[in-house]
Formats: structure tokens, sequence, C-alpha cells
């Protein structure tokens, strides 16, 4: 597939699709996902995180302000996060990422990703350099 130019609210689904898809394969941050959300993509759990997720990545992005939760608050409740298990996620969302975007066009999401896993990681107390 050509990689997208532009961030689209379209092209922002499929990366989180892409993401969550690869995710649910991986040995390291998908058990976290399992226990919350179960393991298949499709069902009533997933449906309304993935639109939670494409409205937040949107609001970043594009700023069509579709997202207006706290993105901080679910993760103080889903067990045992460390510094390893945000490396690995960020791994993921990068390959996603490169996977989908130029790379111009992907390093937004990359640069705010990895700023809010920094930030989630201190509010967690487990940032280490
Ligand atoms: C160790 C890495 C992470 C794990 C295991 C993880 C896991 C989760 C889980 C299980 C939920 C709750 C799903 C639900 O009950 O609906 C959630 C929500 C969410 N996560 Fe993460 N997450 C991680 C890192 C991140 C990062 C780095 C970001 C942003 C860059 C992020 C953004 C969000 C957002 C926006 C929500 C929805 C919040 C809301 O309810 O409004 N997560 N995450």
């Amino acid at each position: 597939m050509e990689l997208a130019n532009k961030i689209t609210r379209e092209n922002v689904e499929i990366m989180v699709l892409t993401f969550y898809g690869k995710v649910l394969k991986d040995d390291t941050v998908g058990p976290f996902f399992i226990a919350k959300l179960g393991d298949d993509i499709n069902n009533d759990y997933w449906k309304p995180h993935i639109l939670l997720l494409v409205n937040f990545w949107s609001s970043i992005a594009l700023g069509d302000e579709s997202y207006n939760g706290n993105p901080l608050a679910p993760h103080f409740s889903i067990g045992e996060l460390s510094h390893g298990v945000f490396q690995e996620w960020l791994k993921l969302f990068f390959e996603t990422v490169d996977s989908i975007y130029e790379p111009e066009v992907g390093a937004i999401f990359k640069e705010r990703s990895k700023i809010i896993a920094g930030n989630f990681m201190r509010n967690l107390g487990i940032y280490t350099l």
C-alpha cells in the first residue's frame, strides 16, 4: 500500500485498527488490553475503545475536537504498567505509523505519542531515563 502523505480521519482509523491488531498479538502489551477489552477487536468492548482512540488521534492531528476525555485516568487501573511495557507500546505504535504515513507526516504521531507516554509514566511513578 502506498504511504499516505496527508492525515485524514479515514487513515487515522486505519492506523488505530492496525495498531490494536498488532497489540493483540503482542505478549508484552496485549495482555493489558485483553484483560480489559477481550481478544476480539470486533467485540462490544473494543468498538467504543477504537472510536475513542480515533477521536483522540484525530483531535491531536486534525484539531477536530472529537475527543474530550481524560486520557490518563484509565491507566491507573489496568495492572502493573512498567517502563518496559511503555517501550513496547511505543515500538508497536511507531512501526504502525511508519507502515501507513510518509515520514514527515507520521512524525506528528510519533512525537506526540512519545511525549504523552512520558507524561503517563511520570504520573504513574514509573518514569526512568
Ligand atoms: C503501556 C502502554 C499502554 C497500555 C497497556 C494501555 C492500555 C489502555 C487500556 C487498557 C485502556 C482502557 C480501555 C477501556 O477500558 O476502555 C486505555 C485507554 C486509553 N489509552 Fe492507553 N495504554 C497504554 C499507553 C497509552 C499511550 C502512550 C497513549 C497515548 C499516546 C494512550 C492513550 C489512551 C487513551 C486516549 C485511552 C482512552 C481514555 C478515555 O477513556 O478517554 N495509552 N489504554
